[in-house]
């Protein structure tokens, strides 16, 4: 659950960024967020992760106020929430596989856990059969679902996309929307932010309409797609025994991105 109260982000400078926005997005809903460039939609994403703080007003997320949590305490709420962005932020000298198993590494598992879980995560997001290729050998498309697959990674019950569509064309864009629905129905919270009307009407949903820093509209729209049918997995079940590939997979090495990738 998340719920905002009357708030209120004003950036150094006095610009408005987000203006007395009251609302809540229950637990395992999908949530459509849009308005023009410049209506708070970023924003209203970082206030929640609590990469910027809001002026005025507070924001509960699954119950604790994040509006005033301690600076130790919010990586805690950062192992709650994933957050999937416009530009895929890879890390182009790390093969997808790395790419994804830095983060278990900072929960403590050991080798074999993090590669079953890094694994497991890019099956889901039907990636597997490419975990030894470079960001740079993959189509925009693919390297989306890597970073989602990175956002996954904490099994976060919230999953926030800023714009995730916005360097695709409109079939891959689909795709991708696809992939988050399957993702809200196991479950996890999810807003989506994007600007593309027309991605919206392909399924509908709650849309929040942001315009002006301000909450302009709250409105539940019927969608003309099919929901997703579970997709056919052609990887095998299990992790295959440890490549040499896969023993170097970024184990030893220091982690080089912040742990949510949600640096600025
Ligand atoms: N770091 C910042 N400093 C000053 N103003 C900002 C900053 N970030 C965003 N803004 C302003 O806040 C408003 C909302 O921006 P943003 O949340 O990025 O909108 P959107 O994501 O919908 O394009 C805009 O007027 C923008 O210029
Ligand atoms: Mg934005």
């Amino acid at each position: 659950m998340i719920e905002f109260y009357q708030v209120t982000k004003r950036y150094p400078g006095g610009q408005l960024g987000l203006d007395d926005v009251s609302l809540q997005i229950p637990k395992g809903e999908l949530v459509f967020l849009t308005g023009p460039s410049g209506a708070g939609k970023t924003t209203f994403l970082k206030l929640i992760y609590r990469e910027e703080m809001a002026s005025e007003g507070y924001i509960l997320v699954n119950g604790r106020n994040v509006s005033n949590l301690p600076e130790r305490k919010v990586p805690y709420l950062r192992r709650t929430i994933g957050v999937v962005f416009q530009s895929f932020r890879l890390i182009p000298r790390k093969t997808v596989f790395e790419n994804v198993s830095y983060l278990p590494r900072v929960l403590g598992l050991d080798a074999k856990q993090q590669r079953k879980v890094a694994y497991d995560t890019l099956r889901r997001v039907g990636l597997a059969h490419r975990m030894n290729a470079f960001p740079m050998q993959l189509s925009g498309g693919e390297q989306q679902r890597v970073a989602i697959a990175r956002a996954l990674i904490n099994r976060p019950d919230i999953l926030l996309a800023d714009e995730p569509t916005g360097n695709l064309d409109p079939e891959l864009s689909e795709e991708i929307l696809r992939l988050f629905l399957e993702i809200n129905l196991e479950g996890t919270t999810v807003i989506f932010a994007t600007h593309d009307r027309g991605l919206i009407r392909r399924v509908g949903r709650r849309v929040l309409t942001l315009e002006d820093a301000k909450l302009r509209r709250d409105e539940h729209l019927p969608g003309e797609m099919v929901p997703p049918a579970p997709r056919r997995r052609s990887e095998p079940e299990a992790p295959p025994d440890a490549s040499p590939e896969m023993e170097s997979a970024g184990l030893s090495e220091p982690v080089d991105a912040d742990p949510i990738g949600a640096g600025a």
